[in-house]
């Protein structure tokens, strides 16, 4: 008789497979989403909703003191477009405060800090496996990589409904098991991340040649020297990004706003209507980014940054 077809435990192959080559930590927990392995990241390491959680508004994390009060207990610093976000000031003042660091790694699968990893460093890294990202489920997947043995096995449990045996809920958990489907798809896209984050850094190359006339008028994307970024968007900045973003879409070329609003501005957190940040505001409104991903051609690339230069010639 032909058995029934039996499911292989993928997502935990998956866990597997994510070894030091990958992430460089210990342990990977897989999980629903990205926003999921943040939260089971902070509750993992005893964080509760009534504690402060510092986090960047758009990348700059070094003013810490201004942001610490008595009740704040962690910081997440963004590897933001695959660039790692600048870890020093977090290590530095966090052991002085007794807070905890988590990594916000959605953007940034390989990338490196200081020849480190960014899944491996200070005591956790949240990753996202959305599709857009360098590593992308069909659907959606995360990931919590950590070196403490205690965290990882907190964050089993926390997804799994707070149980690690089948209907004994031991802690007041979730329900963010990675789909298995989607733990085949990130299997086998896993063996292609580090050649796709080189085709990545080839595109970059070719915007940065073919824009380079422009500098006087658009900020490129560029690499700090503690930083081996993994492209996961291409960034430029202009005076003009409006004019700049309608005359690519009038010629078919799509550009993307990351991000238009600010969280704090929109509806959702009325209660802290009362925030400003004059830099990140700033950006907003000059950051546009452009095509980026394995899976365009250079002719496609060269088309994009053609129309980007035509229409800066436009506007002169
Ligand atoms: C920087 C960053 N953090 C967290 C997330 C949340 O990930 P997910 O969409 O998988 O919940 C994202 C996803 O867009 C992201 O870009």
């Amino acid at each position: 008789m032909t058995p029934f077809l039996k499911l292989k435990p993928t997502s935990l192959e998956l866990k597997e497979e994510m070894n030091a080559p990958y992430v460089g930590a210990k342990h990977r927990v897989t999980v629903g989403n990205g926003l999921d392995a943040l939260r089971i990241a902070l509750v993992a390491h005893d964080i509760e909703p009534s504690d402060k959680v510092i986090v960047p508004a758009h990348m700059d994390a070094s003013p810490l003191e201004g942001a610490m009060t008595r009740t704040t207990k962690a910081i997440i610093p963004v590897h933001l477009y695959g660039q790692s976000a600048d870890m020093d000031p977090s290590c530095e003042f966090s052991p002085r405060h007794g807070l905890v660091v988590i990594g916000d790694t959605a953007q940034a699968h390989r990338a490196c800090f200081r020849g480190k990893m960014c899944g491996a460093l200070r005591h956790a890294a949240a990753f996202s496996f959305y599709p857009r990202k360098n590593l992308g489920a069909f659907s959606v997947g995360g990931a919590i990589t950590t070196n403490d043995d205690a965290v990882a096995r907190r964050a089993c449990k926390l997804r799994n409904n707070g149980s690690e045996k089948c209907y004994h809920h031991q802690v007041a958990g979730t329900d963010s098991r990675l789909d298995q489907l989607q733990a085949v798809f990130l299997r086998v896209k896993l063996r292609n991340l580090a050649e796709w984050n080189l085709r990545r850094a080839a595109i970059t190359e070719r915007y940065q040649f073919q824009l380079s006339t422009l500098r006087s008028w658009l900020s490129l994307s560029f690499v700090h020297q503690w930083s081996a970024p993994v492209w996961q968007l291409f960034m430029i900045r202009s005076n003009k990004r409006d004019l700049l973003q309608q005359h690519s879409v009038d010629r078919g070329i799509q550009t993307v706003i990351h991000y238009p609003m600010l969280p704090y501005r929109g509806p959702a957190y009325q209660s802290h209507r009362e925030l400003s940040f004059a830099l990140t505001e700033e950006i907003i409104r000059r950051i546009l980014s452009l095509l980026c991903g394995p899976h365009f051609t250079t002719e496609q690339i060269e088309a994009c940054a053609n129309q980007i230069n035509s229409s800066m010639e436009f506007q002169r």
